[in-house]
């Protein structure tokens, strides 16, 4: 048998054992688990007022905070009023993220940027008028590769009618977007951005929230980890999630093995070891326990 499908029996068993009918901390970006954080929250329900406002967004974050998920948490309420064109490798040239954006709204690119702004321009005017503005959103967008691109999605942003925008256009990425934008020659860009909202990390109370939050939407009806194991999570974390996650499936995986029906700090410490994750002394805060 291969080890994929062992992995999976052990897996499955695994499930079975903690009560759980899925995988509760995967690596996805599943917005079915979305745990609404004070800072999630807010963030999905701005960001779905700027997208309705038709507005140019920017949401930063550290790797891991979750900015992902609530992309795609927005695209599910989105839902079929709007097309939603997702980038998530914008290392293109100009031209080539024309070609992207005409090729997410159904249009066979044509070769040259005029005439690829002309399809998109026409293609907007369609939509516009049957009240669905298309949605572009760019994850990663750190990763653009120069400021021409970045010049591009600001002429994107120009298309207007009746004083209206025709697109709305959210920018993801890692907290050094914001610094390159913050660039005296970013100006033009940056004064057009009408919402931008910094994701930081869980504090000791929401980690607590969120492994009980992900255990139940996983079906499990207990939680296996000790006060002072998710004290051990949230410090070694720093409170962000993707670490979390990787901690909490080790943890548990390791707990099944042994049999052991309790995740205590012990295990939280190896998973750390196996990681590489340094090992940071919890803080002596209170955690208030509120069960939703
Ligand atoms: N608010 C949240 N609720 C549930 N899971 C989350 C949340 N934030 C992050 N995660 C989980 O943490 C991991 C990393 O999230 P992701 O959205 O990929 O982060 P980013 O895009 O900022 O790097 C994913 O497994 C994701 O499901
Ligand atoms: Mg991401």
């Amino acid at each position: 048998m291969s080890s994929v499908s062992l992995w999976l029996i052990y897996f499955h068993m695994f499930e079975e054992f903690f009560g759980l009918t899925a995988k509760p901390f995967g690596k996805t970006p599943d917005p079915g688990f979305l745990y609404e954080s004070a800072q999630h929250g807010e963030a999905l329900a701005r960001l779905e007022y700027a997208v309705e406002e038709k507005e140019l967004s920017l949401l930063v974050g550290e790797i891991g905070s979750g900015k992902t998920t609530l992309s795609r948490a927005l695209i599910d309420r989105i839902g079929d009023a709007r097309p939603v064109i997702l980038l998530i490798n914008p290392r293109l040239t100009p031209t080539q993220l024309l070609r992207s954006i005409a090729s997410g709204l159904g249009i066979q690119p044509a070769r040259f940027r005029n005439e690829l702004l002309d399809q998109i321009h026409t293609k907007l005017f369609e939509l516009y008028e049957a009240g669905r503005e298309p949605v572009l959103i760019i994850d990663e967008a750190q990763l653009i590769p120069t400021k021409s691109t970045f010049d591009e999605i600001r002429l994107l942003t120009n298309f207007q009618l009746d004083d209206q925008n025709l697109l709305s256009v959210l920018l993801i990425g890692q907290p050094e977007l914001e610094t390159r934008l913050e660039r005296a020659h970013y100006a033009p860009l940056r004064q057009r951005i009408g919402m931008r909202y910094r994701l930081g990390p869980l504090t000791l109370n929401e980690t607590v929230n969120y492994i009980e939050h992900r255990i139940r939407v996983a079906g499990g009806s207990r939680n296996p980890f000790t006060e002072d194991a998710v004290r051990a999570m949230h410090a070694i974390s720093g409170g962000i999630p993707r670490v979390l996650n990787t901690l909490a499936t080790t943890a548990l995986l390791d707990a099944f093995g042994d049999d052991a029906e309790t995740i205590d700090v012990s295990r939280i410490s190896a998973a750390a070891r196996e990681h590489r994750l340094r090992e940071v002394p919890p803080k002596d805060e209170r955690i208030d326990h509120v069960h939703g």
